[in-house]
């Protein structure tokens, strides 16, 4: 499988972008099942050479935008829909451009800065300064989470380990690589930039001190959670890509997984729906809300 194409802040999927509405097949027409096999297909190739698309928990979004995608070329080239899937077999481009179509977020560093502030100025008063911290960033896409996570426990003098996985083997290998485009630093403070990343060859490539405190795995999370105990768990803008009862099974998974004082840190907009799933809000600022596990009466406490 050859290299896939990254833009330069990372695009990936996104909660920000994603339309609402329904569409005219998942509203009122029955569907064709014709039409819901070329889906399939289409969702099992964009899964096999990218790592997007069919986890066995596809929310609904994803398969209208794969259908409407079929319907357009179909329409265009004057041909059945499941002759544009058939092409799909023999045509990697055919199949990048869907994965594009799906990639309408994105994930960079420091994204959210106000989140960032709220941590880096409440982390003592988390965390004693000398504790060592275990960090999971859950969806990491390409590694920017990770790294910015990373840059933030260096400059705050912190031990600390941070693990970054995602479902997707080539997000996951971007973020091995650690290099990006120059522009990336544009989001990051620039001390930051300065002591923690370094030019090559016209790429910032993030510097061995973050490096060596950041690991990297393949690991789809509607099959299993990593192992905690995390002090701090990132699970941002991945809900979005799960159904619902696949994503309230691995925000509960993940809860189980953090610490006795741990936070889950997610996007504003995912705080409400993951209260509803049981875990408490913790306030880190103003219009910075983080989760805690609820107390379990008789449950031992994660250290
Ligand atoms: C929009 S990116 C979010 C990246 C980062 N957390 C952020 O907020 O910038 C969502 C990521 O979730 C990953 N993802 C989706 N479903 C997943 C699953 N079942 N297990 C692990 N990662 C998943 C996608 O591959 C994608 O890289």
């Amino acid at each position: 499988m050859g290299a896939i194409r990254f833009a330069s802040s990372t695009t990936f999927f996104s909660a920000d972008t994603v339309p609402m509405a329904r569409t005219r097949h998942s509203s009122v027409f029955p569907p064709d099942p014709n039409r819901e096999r070329a889906v399939d297909l289409a969702l099992n190739l964009a899964e096999e050479l990218f790592g997007v698309g069919s986890s066995g928990a596809t929310p609904a979004w994803v398969r209208d935008r794969i259908r409407r995608y079929l319907d357009v070329t179909a329409k265009k080239d004057g041909v059945s829909i499941i002759d544009v899937a058939g092409r799909l077999l023999e045509n990697r481009s055919a199949v990048e451009d869907i994965v594009a179509s799906l990639r309408v977020g994105e994930t960079r560093f420091y994204r959210d800065p106000s989140q960032w502030q709220a941590l880096e100025e409440n982390l003592d008063k988390l965390f004693p300064s000398d504790m060592p911290l275990s960090v999971l960033s859950a969806g990491c896409s390409t590694g920017e989470e990770a790294y910015t996570i990373g840059m933030l426990l260096t400059a705050a003098r912190r031990r600390f380990k941070v693990l970054g996985v995602d479902r997707s083997a080539s997000a996951i290998a971007v973020a091995r690589e650690a290099t990006y485009s120059l522009d990336a630093a544009k989001d990051m403070p620039p001390t930051w930039s300065e002591r923690f990343c370094d030019e090559q060859r016209g790429r910032l490539r993030i510097g061995m001190l973050v490096r060596n405190t950041v690991e990297f795995e393949v690991c789809d999370l509607v099959k299993r959670v990593p192992q905690g105990p995390f002090h701090l768990i990132f699970f941002k803008n991945v809900l979005l890509y799960l159904t619902e009862p696949a994503g309230e099974q691995a925000a509960r998974r993940l809860a189980n997984e953090l610490a006795e004082r741990g936070i889950l840190i997610a996007a504003a907009s995912e705080v409400l729906r993951l209260k509803s799933m049981g875990l408490v809000s913790h306030r880190m600022a103003h219009g910075v809300t983080a989760l805690r596990r609820a107390r379990r009466h008789g449950s031992s406490p994660r250290t």
